[in-house]
């Protein structure tokens, strides 16, 4: 299976020069590389950047209507976006996402065609306290309920803690809950790696943590730096 690298911008760049700047960047370097690429912008700059994979931060699990503030999926199809993140870990923290709030919202996408990135990740404390595999196991199996077709459904394995700290997770721990998901879903549903990945880091969560991809904050805004952690994917 293709390997998919995806950049999470989260609330960034300030402004719409700077989100082309980087964009096209981006557009340039990866020309003819053999991994799917896809940029998650936030909304605002998703009808303005074209030619890559788009994918929106989150979407709301209704069509339309008296929702205020909300976007939907259909919305997001219709502007041509391919993907959508689904149960970040800090929609889960600062939003308050539950895991069935978040499933609602993986049967919404999945009906209406977007392709999803379910993000899974144990804090530091449920880490501490021996809990990594019941939290994960909670929130696949919660996230997932009722969906039975996982054709167009990522994992990505973002451990709370790994997230904008420079302390990426080892590769070894990264093999071990990487083998854990995947008891739960399909041979062929891709599990991503995300938390501090730099180009110095990437390649390895690929060839030796047995990730099909990643899933990228903070390097995903430097277009130089994003391109060597594709380049490293193939
Ligand atoms: P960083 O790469 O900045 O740690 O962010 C990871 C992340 O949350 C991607 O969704």
């Amino acid at each position: 299976m293709k390997k998919l690298i995806a950049a999470n911008w989260k609330m960034n760049p300030a402004s719409q020069k700077q989100a082309e700047d980087i964009f096209n960047g981006i557009k340039e370097g990866v020309k003819g590389v053999a991994v799917e690429v896809v940029i998650c912008p936030s909304f605002v700059y998703l009808p303005l950047l074209k030619g890559l994979t788009l994918g929106a931060q989150d979407m709301f699990w209704e069509e339309k209507g008296p929702f205020t503030g909300e976007v939907s999926g259909a919305m997001l199809k219709d502007l041509g976006v391919e993907y959508v993140i689904i149960g970040h870990s800090e929609r889960r923290k600062y939003f308050n996402e539950t895991d069935e709030l978040i499933n609602k919202k993986i049967k919404k996408a999945s009906e209406t065609g977007l392709k999803v990135i379910f993000c899974i990740g144990e804090t530091a404390q449920e880490r501490d306290a021996g809990k990594k595999n019941e939290v994960l196991e909670k929130q696949i199996k919660q996230g997932l309920a009722g969906i039975d077709n996982l054709e167009n459904i990522n994992i990505a394995y973002e451990p709370v803690w790994a997230i904008g700290t420079g302390n990426n997770c080892s590769v070894e721990n990264t093999k071990e809950s990487i083998d854990f998901i995947r008891k739960f879903v399909k041979e062929n549903t891709r599990i991503l790696y995300g938390g501090s990945v730099k180009s110095d880091n990437s390649g390895l969560y690929i060839k030796e943590a047995g990730a099909n991809g990643l899933l990228v904050g903070g390097a995903s805004l430097q277009a130089e730096e994003f391109i060597k952690i594709i380049k490293s994917a193939e």
